[in-house]
């Protein structure tokens, strides 16, 4: 199967310094940020200058590197706890994407016996540029496995495979060519006569400004529609399957996704179409049991209350904004991993999955 590289590079470690792609100004610019601070990590990744749950992960490694650096004149027992301490920060600066926790736990594993400084930092250093690039090799397995689903569905010759999508899932969102939208891009590559519906992505327009972006750049036909189309189009028969990202999969199976992946869920059911998560396994979560364990970031009312930074409404109204829901596995139809596809019995798949899963 022939592969698909990534054209936009979020993230570029410098040594002593992170330059991230600010992606709150896409795509009418292209600016990058200096970060020497750890602190600067975490306030890009709560102000969400980048995002995605795979590079979130990615950008706390680094950042840890940086607290690493900044702390070495410490002793050797206070750097530890000053690292745990500052990889706690990081955990619960978004705190529904447990890839954070993931890449953080794996860097103060690493770590725990070392006692000097500077090995800390190259120990550091190290598990940073793996992290990275081991999720640019997993999304490339996600496309192909996910690639391979979407060839077995026929809609005859009469017209394009129309897919749809929410949130960016693509190269802004991981070290990669991206999850769902890696699987697009695979697909697209190898069985061309693919479009895709991107859904804008309330409020924060991700898939408007993200997603449709990355599509085009990667030459495939896209079609942005609000939210509340996308059952419109699913009841029409326009659409022929779902795909999109995970922030977080439960023991189960239940998923965290962008808010209204939970929606789609239910009207893909409804409607009979397959609805697939495209999620590396270092977003599987087994300490959740369930959705219900899962934590849900709210995020502030301007979000949905301004416009432009703009009122939009009236001052004072009450908003709630939760930034992701909870899929119950019972309205997936697969899990496509980097090991392979995950179908029906999820509890007992997941618990084989993760159980052959070695980090290195
Ligand atoms: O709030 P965001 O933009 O970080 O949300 C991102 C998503 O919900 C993605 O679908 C998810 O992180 C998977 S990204 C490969």
């Amino acid at each position: 199967m022939k592969t698909v590289q990534s054209k936009v590079q979020p993230l570029v470690w410098k040594s002593s310094y992170l330059l991230i792609l600010d992606q709150r100004l896409l795509p009418h610019e292209k600016k990058y940020l200096k970060l020497t601070d750890y602190k600067q990590v975490i306030k890009a990744i709560k102000d969400m200058a980048l995002r995605g749950a795979p590079l979130i992960g990615i950008a706390a490694s680094y950042g840890m590197v940086l607290a690493a650096i900044q702390r070495s004149k410490q002793n050797i027992q206070e750097l530890i706890l000053e690292l745990k301490s500052v990889g706690e920060e990081f955990k619960q600066s978004r705190p529904t994407a447990v890839n954070l926790k993931w890449a953080v736990d794996l860097i103060l594993n690493d770590i725990n016996q070392i006692n000097d400084a500077k090995k800390i930092i190259d120990a550091i250093t190290k598990r940073a540029i793996w992290i990275h690039e081991d999720d640019s090799i997993r999304c490339q397995k996600i496309g192909k496995h996910g690639a391979k689903v979407i060839k077995q569905i026929n809609v005859g010759t009469h017209r394009d495979l129309s897919l749809l999508t929410i949130c960016n899932t693509g190269a802004l969102a991981t070290g990669g060519i991206g999850t769902a939208i890696g699987v697009i891009l695979t697909a697209h590559k190898n069985y061309p006569g693919i479009k895709v519906f991107v859904a804008e992505t309330r409020p924060r327009q991700q898939g408007a400004k993200l997603t449709t972006f990355e599509l085009i750049e990667n030459g495939i036909e896209c079609i942005l529609i609000t939210d509340a189309t996308c059952g419109y189009l699913m009841h029409k028969g326009e659409i022929d399957l779902v795909v999109v990202g995970a922030d977080r999969v439960a023991a189960n199976g239940d998923t965290a996704n962008k808010i209204g992946t939970y929606q789609l869920a239910v009207l893909a059911k409804e409607n009979n179409i397959p609805f697939y998560i495209a999620a590396p396994l270092s977003t599987f979560d087994r300490l959740c049991k369930s959705g219900a364990d899962i934590p849900i970031e709210e995020r502030q009312p301007e979000e949905i209350t301004n416009i432009n930074d703009k009122p939009i409404c009236t001052s004072g109204v009450k908003v709630r904004n939760p930034a992701f829901d909870i899929t119950p596995a019972k309205y997936i139809s697969g899990i496509i991993t980097e090991k392979g596809i995950l179908r029906g019995n999820y509890k007992e798949e997941i618990n084989k999955i993760l159980n052959q899963a070695v980090v290195v």
